[in-house]
């Protein structure tokens, strides 16, 4: 069995992968920065939230506290030799989420230079039968109309993006294309579209992309209950939203196999209409939505100008309808269905519903 390295690995989506890595006895070298906390501490507590504060078996994790940015992560370097020793899969998830001009430094010294210096590190200290894996994401397609290969693209300017997250992302690909092309990096792509919550269960702990629209609209409605409010979504266009726990399964998969495609969108078969997603949110909580696809800020009311505000992240999203081309994702995993259906998203937003109200009724509680 593959050690398996990963960095940024108390976020969402690698804590998650971790998780069911653990549950099948994979030894896993966690990379977590303290920021001002005990790395160990943090990742403890961000399993303990995955399981509900149940213990899961850790004797196989070991988490190191590092520098994305810094020379050799700031970690000694005998522990360096000791992790990348024999045969790693090492997964960069780090990242910084923020998209907009005034945190453009940020974004681009975590994204791009965070990336930079992750390969360094990992060419100098793995061995050769090692594989790097960049964890990207489907909207580095940027304002791209028709399918979305599985191929690297030319860096742009920003006008050829929705915002700088997804320009640094794409600039941190072909990072990864030219270390494979000159400096014979064993690199991967592997896009992501939204991740949402678990399928099965409904169960819900990330407040990314349509839940933090579902949490913004339910602080609305209970300031504003029983208001009918128009906000600026295509009802006809989709999201594409991945479950986490096929992401998880997926990413099990990549580090199962011998032979990886250089890049697959990990992305959904089944993209959810807008008109599902506000339907969903009218019936859960005590406001009516209507989706205008050309809705004009000076037609607003305060309302829905406040919406509008809230919404400059998500906005630019409500009328994305790009197309995925997954050929060598599904060659490579042979069994696709990445679900969600439209019963899961709605158990889902139920849940992550629910737990916004618990927290209100522990805040007035309190
Ligand atoms: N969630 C999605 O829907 C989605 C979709 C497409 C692609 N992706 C990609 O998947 C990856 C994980 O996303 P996520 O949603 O799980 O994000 P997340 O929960 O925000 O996790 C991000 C991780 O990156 C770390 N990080 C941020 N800035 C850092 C820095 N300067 N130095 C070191 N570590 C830093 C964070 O550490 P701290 O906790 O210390 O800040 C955290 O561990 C990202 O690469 C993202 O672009 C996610």
């Amino acid at each position: 069995m593959r050690t398996v390295i990963i960095n940024g690995a108390n976020g969402y989506v690698a804590s998650n992968f971790i998780n069911d890595l653990l549950k099948q006895h994979y030894k896993v070298i966690a990379l977590v920065r303290g920021n001002g906390k005990d790395p160990e501490d943090r990742m403890s507590k961000v399993l303990a939230h995955i399981n509900d504060g149940k213990e899961i078996n850790t004797s196989n994790l070991e988490v190191y506290d590092y520098s994305l940015i810094d020379k050799k992560f700031s970690m000694n370097e005998n522990v360096l030799k000791s992790i990348f020793s024999g045969s790693v899969d090492y997964f960069h998830f780090a990242a910084n989420l923020k998209y907009d001009e005034k945190s453009v430094e940020e974004i681009f010294s975590t994204n791009v230079d965070g990336v930079k210096n992750s390969v360094q590190v990992y060419l100098k200290y793995a061995t050769d039968s090692s594989r790097f894996f960049y964890i990207g994401t489907a909207y580095s397609c940027g304002k791209f109309s028709g399918l979305f290969e599985e191929k690297f693209y030319e860096n742009k300017d920003i006008s050829a993006f929705r915002n700088y997250y997804e320009q640094s992302k794409r600039f941190a690909e072909n990072v990864v294309r030219t270390n494979i092309q000159n400096n014979g990096l064993n690199g991967h792509v592997i896009r992501l579209s939204q991740v949402v919550g678990n399928q099965e269960t409904g169960i819900t702990k990330t407040d990314y992309g349509i839940f933090d629209f579902s949490k913004r609209i339910n602080s609305l409605a209970n300031r504003y209950p029983n208001e009918i409010v128009r906000v600026h979504v295509d009802p006809e266009a989709t999201q594409n939203l991945i479950p986490i726990d096929t992401v998880t399964g997926q990413l099990i998969k990549v580090v199962e196999e011998k032979e990886v495609p250089e890049i697959m969108n990990f992305v959904s078969k089944n993209p959810v209409r807008n008109s599902f997603i506000i339907d969903t949110l009218n019936e859960l909580v005590p406001i009516q939505l209507i989706p205008v696809k050309n809705l004009e800020p000076n037609t607003m009311n305060p309302i829905e100008r406040r919406i509008s505000a809230g919404m400059s992240f998500t906005e630019s999203y409500v009328s994305f309808d790009v197309l995925f081309d997954t050929r060598q994702r599904d060659t490579f995993l042979k069994n696709t269905e990445t679900g969600p259906d439209y019963k899961s998203i709605a158990k889902m937003m139920e849940y992550f519903i629910g737990t916004l109200s618990k927290k209100k009724t522990k805040i007035d509680a309190a």
